[in-house]
């Protein structure tokens, strides 16, 4: 059995404008998301996982579409570039809106191309599954989440027109991901933020010169390991998003409700929902956790996280 894991992700500066290449900032998080292929025993069941017979003989989607348009099409680029194979591809997902679509595509490259004997660098890697991605996504994704999946880490990302860059950059403490129970569309907001692009073409040119220069100054401070002005930098970002439109009435009363025990707080991503971002306070981590435990708001504590990886277990 090939059993291959890669993590998941979240934004700390530069959402929206990487797409329009520029430069971003993101790191990724301790929830990985697990593939196996040629499992034939019951892991399946014991996983509550999603199994896909590769040749279609025994289809079965019992979970997240999203995630099996992104499988198809990745076993369908390997059969199409290197011959057919018969094999059992199951997957443990990971929670909604921390990067599954990107970490299945990572994952699940990683694992075939281990199954066709291909020895592939991580750059091969990145580019096969940001193909992948790019078509699944109408074209439009700037590739940060697969390049996150990949090496892990805290990264720069830039990618101008094909030209991507990857800088590793030191991990960050004390950074906390918090559920705003609130699912959000990326391709939807995506395409909004596009109309509104081209509606105001340089009033957008001119918040994306300050958010490279929040970039900028975000990987001064995170090589510096100076927290309280990455949060001030993390609040100045939410700020630009919010007036992007990108912030709901619940977001602005969580990040205001947790503001004591933070240095900043931000959306993390595409906006007006799934996770937020916040760098708190080391003295202050227990009381945020338990003021976010006593409304029920889901959280976890953002620990350091390695890229795409695979092994090779015997079958008993
Ligand atoms: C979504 O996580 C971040 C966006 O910038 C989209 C992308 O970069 O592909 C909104």
């Amino acid at each position: 059995m090939i059993h291959s894991s890669a993590p998941g992700k979240l934004m700390l500066f530069g959402e929206h404008s990487v797409i329009y290449g520029n430069p971003c900032i993101a790191t990724s998080i301790n929830k990985r998301l697990d593939v196996y292929l040629n499992d034939k025993n019951e892991n399946g069941k014991e996983l509550e996982c999603t199994t896909i017979d590769a040749l279609g003989i025994n289809a079965k989607f019992p979970s997240n579409f999203e995630q099996h348009k992104f499988l198809n099409l990745t076993i369908a680029k390997f059969f199409e570039k290197y011959g057919q194979k018969n094999f059992e591809l199951t997957t443990k997902p990971m929670p909604k809106g921390l990067g599954s679509s990107s970490a299945v595509v990572v994952a699940a490259v990683k694992a075939l191309s281990a199954l066709y004997n291909l020895t592939w660098s991580n750059d091969e890697i990145f580019k096969f599954s940001y193909e992948i991605v790019k078509e699944g996504q109408n074209g439009r994704a700037s590739g940060y989440d697969i390049a996150v999946a990949v090496y892990g880490g805290t990264i720069r990302y830039e990618n101008k027109n094909g030209d991507m860059k990857v800088k590793k950059l030191k991990n960050i403490r004390n950074l906390i991901a918090i559920d705003t129970g609130i699912k959000s569309s990326t391709t939807e907001l995506v395409r909004e933020i596009s109309e509104k692009r081209n509606k105001y073409k340089e009033i957008f040119d001119g918040i994306f010169k300050i958010i490279n220069k929040i970039v900028d100054e975000g990987e001064k401070e995170i090589m510096n390991e100076n927290y309280e002005k990455i949060g001030e930098l993390m609040n100045i970002n939410h700020g630009i998003l919010n007036a992007m439109g990108l912030s709901t009435y619940e977001i602005e009363i969580l990040i205001n409700g947790i503001k004591p025990y933070c240095y900043g707080a931000k959306i993390s991503g595409a906006g007006r929902g799934d996770y937020i971002i916040a760098i708190c306070k080391e003295q202050s981590k227990n009381d945020l956790m338990n003021y976010l435990r006593d409304r029920k708001i889901e959280a976890f504590e953002i620990l350091p996280a390695e890229g795409v990886d695979v092994k090779f277990i015997k079958n008993l």
